[in-house]
């Protein structure tokens, strides 16, 4: 066998005449960098922007095309970054508006792209908006956000049963007008008023204005608590606890007058031809939603006119199993057939490192990583997840994440049974300094300076110069899988069809790619075997082929018949 890395490695996705006529967003792969915790050049114990241009050769040699960043805009960084003070500067401790013009060109030299994180929704509490609506009921930005008077008696009550996506009340009582803000999430982010056509007009002027200065796509967060119900009507009961990644309801709340509103459907079309109309080349919309793939679809328009994309946050709760995993693949096909198109995310800064379910089990990593990578859809990885990084339990007393300060009186155990189900109560958790090598603080800051989330106990051992010349390791297995896939338009943008060879146990999930019609089709084809038992297999017999595994590396082209391993997923394709 021959475990050597491809020459290819740093190869971008393939131009051909094919390929032109496919949106490049859908051919794409996308890397999060969670900028606080990535690289930090001027050790402040913080990432900043110049850390990221000087990973950008590391990220365009993984082989990825599009990097989103967490937000870095000013902040009083009370959810580090996710409530905004001002849209148009940067937070100092990430840089200046030049390192931010200077990552757009230096990701665009490499040929590569760059989406943004935008905040729709709310703003920070601190943002000169919303300090002038606080400051009477008169001033011109009042309803900018959304205020209600309280309920009888005295206006002490909320002025309706409304949760917030936290679960506890979402209404704040606000002493200099006596009347009640409404905040989706924390208390310091007050949501927009979208029914006020000025809210509207700014915020459509903030997207204009990322996207002309050469941003490549938005992700959008929590899009689907944008509109709530202009009657403000009370939410009926729900026998769910807690929401799922099916459901939004939970807290013993519907959300039917909170979440999914028909008008942010509407609106969803409505930002798409905001964006199509900025010159320049096609840009993307992502959104963050949470619910059934059938209703997320909605987002993306009727004729697919809405967001290019949304989250499947299925894809991070779907069983590790063979048919767990056939039925998540089974059923984003049936709801996003062409035009749509689905996304495989496993992993994000509010939610569990992926591979913690995983038991820390390398192996399974890999195969999952070679389930997002040749799956039909866009794969948005993790940082870190390319690496193995492991997940570390931090109590919520020590948590400098808001929402572990918001649940501190949650015991401990509770937050661990949480955790297993998804919902992490301390999102520092997943947070952690990025490793890239067995130094001080895993090389993501100088020696001496302390970084804002201590570095995992196991930095010296996992982390990227260890694992850059392991033909074994996962960064390896990535590299091989991303290279294979920039090489292969079946894998980048066929179409996906599951397979159920005859003999083969349930627990190999099959799937074959194809892109082109007839002779001048290009196939791929895909085994993974989620489970310990060995599993014979019949390899396609593609002309010019290449046959990856995740354990043996590049395997000889001419094999016909194998037998997996546990856990060994193959990859089968042409070129
Ligand atoms: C979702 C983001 O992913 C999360 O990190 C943030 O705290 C909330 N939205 C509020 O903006």
């Amino acid at each position: 066998m021959n475990h050597t890395l491809s020459p290819e490695l740093a190869q971008r996705p393939k131009t051909s005449h094919h390929a032109s006529e496919l949106p490049w967003w859908k051919r794409t792969t996308v890397y999060q960098v969670y900028p606080r915790s990535f690289a930090d050049t001027n050790g402040d114990g913080i990432g900043d922007l110049r850390g990221v241009i000087g990973k950008l050769d590391y990220l365009r040699d993984l082989g990825v095309e599009t990097i989103w960043l967490s937000p870095f805009f000013d902040s009083p960084q009370a959810d580090f970054g996710y409530d905004i003070r001002d849209h148009f500067g940067i937070s100092s401790e990430y840089g200046s508006l030049d390192d931010c013009h200077a990552l757009i060109e230096e990701v665009h030299q490499r040929g590569m792209r760059v989406v943004f994180d935008m905040v729709l929704n709310h703003t920070s509490n601190e943002h000169p908006w919303f300090v002038e609506s606080k400051s009477s009921k008169h001033n011109p930005r009042r309803d900018y956000y959304l205020w209600r008077d309280g309920r009888a008696p005295g206006g002490r009550e909320p002025p309706n049963n409304w949760r917030s996506m936290l679960g506890r009340r979402g209404w704040h009582y606000d002493r200099t007008t006596d009347q009640w803000y409404w905040a989706s999430f924390l208390p310091f982010q007050p949501d927009l008023n979208y029914r006020n056509p000025e809210v509207k007009e700014a915020m459509l002027d903030v997207v204009r204005h990322w996207l002309s200065m050469g941003v490549d796509g938005l992700r959008l967060d929590i899009f689907n608590a944008l509109f709530k119900d202009a009657a403000f009507t009370n939410n009926p009961f729900s026998f769910r606890p807690v929401p799922s990644e099916d459901n939004p309801d939970g807290f013993f709340q519907q959300t039917r007058h909170t979440i999914d509103h028909p008008d942010t459907f509407a609106f969803a079309r409505e930002l798409r031809a905001v964006v199509d109309a900025v010159p320049g080349p096609p840009r993307f919309l992502v959104g963050e939603v949470f619910g059934a793939p059938h209703t997320l679809r909605r987002y993306c328009g009727e004729d697919a006119d809405g967001l290019h994309l949304v989250f499947l946050f299925k894809s991070m709760r779907a069983p590790f199993s063979g048919p767990g995993v056939r039925a998540m693949i089974a059923e984003f096909e049936r709801e996003f057939p062409e035009p749509f198109f689905p996304t495989y995310v496993f992993g994000n800064h509010d939610r569990p490192r992926s591979i913690l379910r995983l038991g820390n089990h390398a192996g399974k990593a890999k195969l999952l990583a070679t389930l997002q990578l040749t799956a039909r859809g866009v794969p948005f990885i993790y940082y870190g997840e390319e690496i193995g990084m492991h997940h570390h339990d931090i109590p919520a007393v020590h948590g400098l994440d808001p929402i572990a300060t918001h649940f501190r009186f949650v015991p401990d155990w509770v937050a661990r049974r949480l955790r297993r189900s998804g919902i992490l109560l301390n999102r520092d958790e997943s947070r952690l300094p990025m490793q890239w090598h067995h130094g001080p603080h895993g090389g993501f800051t100088h020696h001496a300076s302390s970084p804002w989330l201590a570095s995992h106990p196991n930095s010296a051992e996992v982390n990227v110069a260890a694992q850059e010349n392991d033909p074994h390791s996962i960064l390896s297995c990535y590299r091989q899988l991303l290279a294979m896939r920039n090489r292969s338009l079946a894998l980048q943008a066929g179409s996906l069809e599951l397979l159920s060879p005859a003999g083969v146990p349930l627990a190999v999930v099959a799937y074959r790619r194809r892109h082109g019609e007839g002779e001048r089709a290009e196939v791929a084809e895909v085994f993974l075997n989620f489970s310990s038992r060995e599993a014979r297999v019949e390899l396609p017999a593609l002309p010019d082929r290449t046959v990856f595994s995740t354990l043996r590396g590049a395997m000889d082209p001419s094999e016909s018949r194998i037998s997996l391993r546990a856990f060994e997923g193959v990859v089968v394709c042409q070129g």
